[in-house]
């Protein structure tokens, strides 16, 4: 394998990397998912375990990816195999590059129907739904129930939103018009926090605040199960966007002279920061208006457009809302799709046109299995005893143990195959910083990940 294919392109500014690595890292993962999952799994206990994955694994394989990318300044794979050749060994480890693509592609097939019922939402907001559904406020709920049912069980709807949101990748990939999008999302991303924010006020002062605080915060170990352990696990690794290969990517980029420990604890904490925004925000009205914490995926929606129905301006907010929304996760399906694209590129020499549409028409029929999923098919029952359905099936094998799996490879090769010294010159920590952050490459998070795993190993009772 040739690892000649170097980068020769460079973030212009330390902040520019850091906003870029933060608008992929912050997406559905942090608004959607994180809040749901939170619900389904007891709450504070849930919550303080997935910041410790954060702080103790999360953080320092992003690092290792970085240090990857930036050494290797090359695609993933290349990357990778130039650190392996560099150390000596074989160059077989760039397989992690591989196992990384995979893992994307099936992570993008549930992440555009989602995209496309965000697209959905923007329509309902503009068409005023949410406020004709707070005309009667002891209705309230059951309508905006209604209201989501109806989308996530219609075939028909489902197939259209998420046929643009893929047509559209598709399209912004072939034509390489990402410039434009990536302006565009350096203001959107800023304004979606600062909405969010807003969002978390208002909801503060009409929904109940100290249910939803102490929900959230208060630990209580009794509600965390094993199974909860893992799932918080793997969203640390979700949110982050680790073992994609993406901070892979990133790094290549990075200037001489960057510190990638400090960076990586900035995108962690600004992503952190959203995801608990999101859940403050959420919350209070999910306890206000008699709303499930356990209802999973719907909590997001059906918790802000109960909000946005009794808000002045509500529709206008709640459409401003579901736009910033569908950019953020457009950016991620760009992204996610980007890899399998650049895939057929690179190794089947093919036109990036004929790539993209291939990657794209891969990622729709794969979309049918959530897409069937939710409107309750027969034949999506199927789940190999991880999860209800096939999309909970793919949620699981890719958040809870693809990616978990890719970051134990990550922090083993980072800690054991490459060089120490390549190592150290790229982190360039003092010395005992650099020995916390190897101790948990080498121990701590390989530990800790096989632990989680062999505990998980129970749950799933094939059937
Ligand atoms: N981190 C994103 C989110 O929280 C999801 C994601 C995972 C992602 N891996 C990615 C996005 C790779 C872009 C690229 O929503």
């Amino acid at each position: 394998m040739s690892t000649d294919t170097h980068v020769s392109n460079r973030w212009s500014s330390r902040y520019a990397y850091v906003l870029a690595a933060t608008g992929a890292a912050v997406g559905l993962g942090n608004i959607w998912k994180f809040p749901y999952i939170m619900g389904e799994n007891g709450g504070g206990a849930f919550v303080l375990v997935y910041l410790l994955c954060i702080l103790f694994i999360g953080i320092p394989i992003m690092m290792a990816e970085v240090v990857i990318g930036k050494r290797g300044r090359s695609t993933p794979a290349n990357a990778v195999a130039h650190c392996a050749q560099e150390a000596g060994k074989s160059s077989r480890w760039s397989l992690i590059g591989s196992m990384n693509v995979l893992a994307g592609f099936l992570i993008l097939s549930f992440y555009a129907v989602i995209a496309g019922w965000a697209a959905a939402y923007v329509y309902f907001a503009a068409t005023g739904e949410f406020s004709a559904a707070a005309a009667d406020a002891t209705t309230h709920t059951q309508v905006i129930g209604d209201l989501f049912v109806g989308l996530i069980t219609d075939v028909k709807q489902l197939l259209i939103w998420t046929t643009v949101i893929v047509g559209s990748a598709v399209f912004v990939i072939s034509k390489g018009v990402k410039g434009g999008l990536e302006t565009a999302v350096t203001y959107l991303m800023p304004a979606l926090l600062v909405l969010l924010v807003v969002i978390m006020f208002y909801s503060a002062v009409v929904g109940d605040f100290s249910a939803a605080f102490s929900f959230m915060f208060h630990v209580d170990f009794s509600q965390l199960t094993i199974k909860g352990v893992l799932v918080a696990l793997g969203h640390a690794f979700f949110t982050l966007s680790l073992a994609l290969g993406i901070m892979m990517i990133y790094g290549a980029y990075l200037p001489k002279g960057v510190s990638i420990a400090k960076t990586s604890i900035m995108i962690a904490v600004a992503d952190t920061i959203v995801a608990l925004i999101a859940g403050l925000a959420i919350y209070p009205i999910v306890f206000a208006s008699g709303l499930e914490a356990t209802a999973g995926p719907s909590l997001l929606f059906q918790s802000l457009s109960i909000a946005f129905g009794n808000m002045p301006f509500g529709d206008f907010v709640g459409t401003l809302f579901f736009v910033m929304i569908v950019f953020a996760a457009f950016t991620s399906v760009i992204a996610l799709l980007e890899s399998p694209a650049a895939y057929l590129v690179e190794r089947q020499g093919m036109s990036r046109t004929k790539a993209a549409i291939i990657s794209g028409s891969g990622i729709w029929l794969l979309s049918l299995l959530t897409i069937f999923s939710f409107s309750g098919a027969e034949w999506t029952k199927l789940s190999f005893g991880m999860g209800a359905d096939l999309f909970e099936f793919l949620d699981y094998i890719t958040a809870n143990i693809m990616l978990p799996l890719g970051g134990l490879l990550i922090s083993v090769f980072t800690g054991w195959v490459m060089k120490q010294e390549v190592v150290k010159e790229e982190l360039n920590l003092p010395d005992w910083q650099f020995s916390i952050v190897m101790l948990i490459l080498r121990w701590i998070a390989p530990i800790a990940i096989l632990l989680v795993f062999a505990n998980a190993v129970g749950l799933l009772q094939l059937s």
